[in-house]
């Protein structure tokens, strides 16, 4: 793999999309491996990423100096950059100088293959306080901003480079363009990485892992466990069931869309567990979200190990309980946990709708590798259908903490149906890429006085709460048009009974959660 040694800033994942876009296969690793470790994974090419403002500052991270003895061709960025200028014998000065946001670099040498194709004068992306002033011996500076005379530096002969400025983020105009230079031009890597090959490489795998054991997979409606589940059962077939708990909390069309969209493009053998009464009963009287969530999260362990008992490893004679289970770990769950080896037992923040530790399966994790927009790669490419591809997240505890009161059949049935009717028409209006998710809430012990026909009415109010959002820690509202929040508006009053009113959340995250329990 191309190695990015992570410095602590969020841009090293970034960093590791980017490279993987540009074709290569990338892994994070953090800045305290040492040499020896780092060159035990192989790397093909190595990229420092941004990290804090000062390498003066105390504490701040350090790289073992011998990886630039590796041998291997290395990129420095932003405090990667600074750190390998210390490293080589350069000089990196702390000026109290800040250069931060859009900059006009030029390109001084356009010899260097870094800078292959691109004009000479570019807008790029700065976040930097301290600077290099003086290259390392042997290495030829490349690039100056107006307040930074070293704003890149680079050895062909070595194949080491690197640069002040932040070539992953959008806005530095040429930045993929250095990414892929680098690792093309200059590392000589072939863009041979893509959604087939690692199709191929996961199947293998499950074979190896499970051999002819058979698997049990959570199917949520998600689409995590959706990819992983597909592409377990490319690997292994009948030996996959997967098991879908119906709690009977889902939005309408949801489990027909995996009883019948789902197995109709994949093939799986499917299980559904009508546990729509259990749920209901549990959740009488309930009206505290965290009791909610608590009992939700109960009665989906009481289902599932309810089917564990029942389905058994039909391969052994004497059926024995199903070892195996897939879960849709992605890559950044693994490097946020400490991007620790593969574990016998299911950790609790990896959530296949809370599975706890102590039900014992052995792992099955294909998409561990892999983060989000990959995983949804790989599931056009397994033939999975968009709709299910292309979905927008969904809580796990489903329906049930959009109604803010208790949970009952009755008021299921009204969310249901406004949710159906907003989702519609943000489809109709192209907006599902825009938004990152728009939970509609009912407020179930809330009631507002109507009138509609010639009539008094006394109903409910709808919340509305689209959000805008890279990764759900920090949201935004969305600004929808008005055209379309009046059509939603209009049918939801006019087609679901017992709702006269429909409001918008127009609260950013923080200080308001994007789910409203
Ligand atoms: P909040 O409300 O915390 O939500 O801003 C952040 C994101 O997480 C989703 N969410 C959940 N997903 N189980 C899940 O699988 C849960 O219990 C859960 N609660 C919130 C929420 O939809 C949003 O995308």
């Amino acid at each position: 793999p191309v190695l990015v040694v992570d410095f602590g800033a969020q841009y090293a994942q970034l960093i590791a999309r980017r490279v993987r876009e540009a074709g290569v296969y990338s892994e994070l690793v953090p800045h305290t491996a040492s040499a020896a470790e780092i060159a035990a994974k192989n790397p093909i090419g190595i990229i420092l990423s941004g990290g804090p403002s000062s390498v003066y500052e105390p504490g701040a991270p350090t790289l073992d100096p011998g990886v630039f003895d590796l041998n291997v061709p290395t990129l420095g960025i932003c405090y990667g950059f600074q750190v390998m200028a210390q490293a080589l014998g350069g000089v990196v000065a702390n000026t109290g100088l800040r250069e931060y946001g859009a900059t006009d670099a030029s390109i001084i040498r356009d010899e260097s293959v870094l800078f292959d194709g691109q004009p000479a004068e570019q807008n790029v992306w700065m976040s930097h306080g301290d600077q290099v002033s003086e290259a390392p011996a042997g290495f030829d500076v490349l690039a100056r901003t107006g307040a930074t005379p070293v704003a890149a530096f680079g050895s062909d002969a070595r194949r080491m480079y690197g640069v002040q400025w932040h070539p992953e983020v959008k806005h530095s105009d040429h930045g993929q363009r250095i990414i892929e230079n680098f690792l093309h031009k200059a590392a000589g890597l072939a863009a041979d990485w893509n959604s087939g090959n690692v199709i191929a490489e996961q199947v293998e795998r499950i074979r190896a892992q499970v051999g002819s054991g058979r698997v049990l997979s959570a199917l949520s409606g998600g689409v995590d466990s959706a990819v992983s589940t597909a592409l377990v059962h490319k690997a292994v077939g009948d030996q996959l069931i997967a098991v879908f708990v119906d709690h009977g909390l889902l939005r309408k069309g949801e489990r027909e869309q995996v009883e019948q969209d789902y197995v109709a493009s994949t093939g799986v053998r499917l299980v559904t567990v009508d546990a729509r009464h259990t749920f209901l009963e549990a959740l009488a009287g309930v009206s505290d979200p965290e009791e909610k969530r608590k009992i939700i999260g109960r009665e989906f362990i009481r289902a599932f190990e309810r089917v564990q008992r029942e389905l058994v490893d039909e391969a052994k004679a004497d059926g024995e309980p199903i070892r195996f289970l897939v879960q849709g770990t992605l890559y950044p769950d693994v490097v946020e946990s400490g991007g620790g080896a593969g574990t016998a037992n299911i950790k609790s923040h990896h959530n296949v709708g809370g599975l706890p530790e102590d039900l014992q399966f052995e792992l099955v994790e294909p998409l561990r590798t892999l983060f989000k927009d990959e995983v949804r790669a790989i599931g056009r490419e397994l033939g999975l259908p968009e709709v299910i591809v292309g979905r927008q997240p969904f809580p796990g505890p489903g329906l049930g903490i959009r109604i803010v009161g208790e949970v009952t059949a009755d008021r299921l049935e009204i969310l249901r149906d406004a949710d159906a009717i907003a989702r519609e028409e943000l489809t109709k209006a192209g907006l599902d890429a825009e938004i990152w998710q728009c939970p509609v809430v009912l407020l179930a012990d809330v009631r507002s006085v109507g009138v509609q026909g010639d009539g008094r009415t006394y109903g409910h109010p709808i919340v509305l709460r689209p959000v805008s959002s890279e990764d759900a820690m920090t949201a935004d509202w969305t600004r929808l048009p008005y055209d379309v929040l009046s059509r939603i508006s209009n049918r939801i009053t006019n087609e679901v009974r017992e709702v006269n009113r429909v409001v918008l959340d127009v609260t950013s995250k923080p200080p308001g959660t994007i789910e409203w329990e």
